[in-house]
């Protein structure tokens, strides 16, 4: 197994992080993504942290997402389900689970800080994706900043401009940084105009502007990449802006504040929201995702409805 290594082109090292880039890493040579590494993963990993998701097949209908239960799903029989069926596996915080994962973490994140001088990260953290030929993932906007690192299969990964409203309102913005609303957005296909797309390839990784809206599509095998995700403190600063802005809107009716990341007004903002915070004048109802299936690898699609899990659980008793 060859080390870890990644290419950052020339022309995209001043200004890593800004707009979109699509270059090459060797990950899909390492050990730890083989079939019998992620199921061995897969039985140890703590499954309170491990979301399987379904997905539908219309990129503007979103209830075709829904979360499917897994207790008592062996690693094995998770990856079969995804091998037959339309699912998504989200392992997240990996890296704390797993020391390995944060070592390679660590590992890529000193690459890119050694070819990009500018790029200082304070934090990261990685989620590895398992995902079903085929399926996509909707039209949607993350709070922090991140990198695809593409390992297995080929994927389809869609790419919008950041902080334009006209594809995605900073009120949505605003509302995924509190954490209040699940991450996907209204979606018309004539956004696709204006999308960077890459077609990714095991050995691939990709970056967009942080909270540029993006959409994936897999196009054949099952795929796994990594997906880390980093802090600094331009992101914080855009996180706080945007949370304070929120909180002036819904407790304040102050709309359409200026979303400038700098200079005194940002920095009141935030601190004046810092404050109403800490007081207990901003509470948040967090978005939760309540399960409507569970993972049967035999099912079609991998996974039933739940009431049909708990009557044939009767039927048996
Ligand atoms: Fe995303």
């Amino acid at each position: 197994m060859s080390s870890p290594s990644i290419d950052l082109p020339e022309g995209n090292r001043a200004d890593f992080g800004q707009r979109p880039l699509r270059a090459s890493h060797n990950l899909h040579e390492h050990a730890l993504f083989t079939d019998d590494a992620l199921i061995e993963l897969l039985d140890r990993f703590p499954r309170e942290r491990l979301y399987a998701l379904t997905m539908g097949d219309d990129p503007v209908r979103t209830e075709g997402n829904r979360l499917a239960v897994h207790d008592g799903v062996s690693g094995a029989d998770l990856l079969r389900a995804v091998r037959n069926g339309r699912l998504w596996l989200n392992v997240t915080g990996v890296d704390r689970a797993d020391a390995r994962y944060r070592a390679l973490i660590d590992h890529l994140y000193a690459q890119l800080r050694e070819q990009a001088p500018r790029f200082v990260p304070v934090a990261s953290q990685g989620t590895l994706l398992i995902s079903s030929p085929h399926v996509l993932v909707y039209y949607h906007a993350d709070a922090p900043a991140s990198v695809l690192w593409h390992i297995r299969g080929r994927k389809r990964v869609r790419i919008y401009p950041a902080l334009d409203e006209r594809y995605m309102r900073h009120e949505f913005l605003e509302d995924i940084f509190a954490g209040v609303r699940h991450e996907y957005l209204p979606y018309e296909h004539a956004y696709d105009q204006a999308a960077v797309v890459y077609d990714l390839v095991p050995g691939q990784w990709a970056i967009w502007p942080q909270n540029a809206p993006h959409q994936v599509t897999n196009l054949d095998s099952v795929n796994v990449s990594l997906s880390t995700e980093h802090f600094t403190r331009e992101t914080r600063r855009r996180a706080r802006v945007y949370t304070a802005n929120r909180f002036f809107r819904t407790r304040l009716g102050v709309r359409n504040l200026s979303v400038r990341e700098h200079g005194p007004v940002a920095l009141l903002k935030t601190v004046v929201h810092g404050l109403a915070s800490r007081a207990g004048l901003d509470p948040l109802v967090l978005k939760q995702h309540v399960p409507a299936m569970r993972v049967d690898p035999d099912a079609p699609g991998g996974v039933v409805a739940l009431e049909a899990t708990s009557s044939s659980a009767t039927a048996f008793n």
